[in-house]
């Protein structure tokens, strides 16, 4: 029987074929599946890396309110354009402790994953209160109101502890200081305590330009100023090439 006649007879008889297809797609599916089963994470951990300060998670939370995702991505892809653009591409590990992730799929603005320490405080807070001022022809809503609301709280402990259950390794120091940490971080006349210390990296300063008022400002610059900084990304990526050469 040549191969045609043996692919017609199976394409005529609907068994054979229905068989024929639910092997291939598990052989499929076993490729893509299985290799999750034997290996213990899927994220490579870079140095560097650690979960938000309380400021920054209430930062994150209003660019999620506000929509920024839908102009902006958080992703370098590995591409020259984008490197030579926005700087290092994204490594997994850097938005391992953002639930949801914020990699976004659609770029009327530009990528913000390495925004952090780009410009001043004093940029963003002009920039978000009227971008046509700095960018006369920028489509960006204004976002001014964010400097005149003050920022809820609420129960910041709770967020923190809430993010332990997906994963977000927080310790009960952390949770407990949640509350102190939030209030301090953007207020110079409050002490910091061991912040700096839970949290390498962390700025700690006044991000509106008003530090009698814990504003919605403060939590969004606060956020943005920290956007890539966290990670030296030329030792991590070294550590990723080293990773990959002992096939882990
Ligand atoms: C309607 C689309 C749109 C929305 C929504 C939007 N932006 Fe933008 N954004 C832009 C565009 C376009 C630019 C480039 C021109 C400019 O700088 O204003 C930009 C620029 C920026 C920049 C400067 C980036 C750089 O590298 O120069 C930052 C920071 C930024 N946006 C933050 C935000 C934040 C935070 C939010 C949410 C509160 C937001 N944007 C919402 C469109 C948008």
């Amino acid at each position: 029987m040549s191969l045609a006649e043996r692919h017609k007879k199976l394409e005529r008889n609907v068994t054979l074929l229905g068989v024929g297809v639910l092997v291939t797609v598990a052989i499929g599916g076993l490729v893509e599946i299985a290799p999750l089963f034997w290996i213990d994470n899927t994220i490579e951990k870079v140095e560097g890396m650690r979960p938000y300060t309380p400021l920054e998670q209430a930062g994150r939370d209003i660019y999620v309110r506000e929509g920024c995702y839908l102009c902006h991505s958080q992703m370098i892809r590995p591409f020259r354009d984008e490197v030579e653009r926005y700087g290092h591409y994204s490594l997994a590990a850097e938005s391992m402790y953002d639930h949801p992730f914020q990699w976004g799929s659609k770029r009327t603005g530009p990528d913000l994953a390495r925004v952090g320490g780009r410009y001043s405080d004093e940029w963003h807070v002009q920039h978000l209160t009227n971008p046509q001022a700095v960018v006369p022809v920028s489509v960006m809503p204004q976002y001014g109101f964010l400097a005149t609301t003050d920022l809820a709280i609420g129960d910041p402990a709770a967020t923190l502890k809430a993010l332990t259950r997906v994963g977000v390794p927080y310790s009960q120091d952390d949770i407990d200081k949640a509350t102190q940490d939030i209030l301090a971080q953007a207020n110079p006349n409050l002490d910091p305590g061991d912040l700096a210390e839970r949290y390498p990296k962390a700025q700690i300063r006044d991000f509106d330009g008003n530090p009698n008022r814990l504003t919605e400002m403060d939590a969004l610059v606060a956020y943005l100023q920290m956007l890539g900084t966290l990670v030296d990304v030329n030792s991590a990526a070294a550590q990723e090439e080293l990773a990959k050469e002992k096939g882990r």
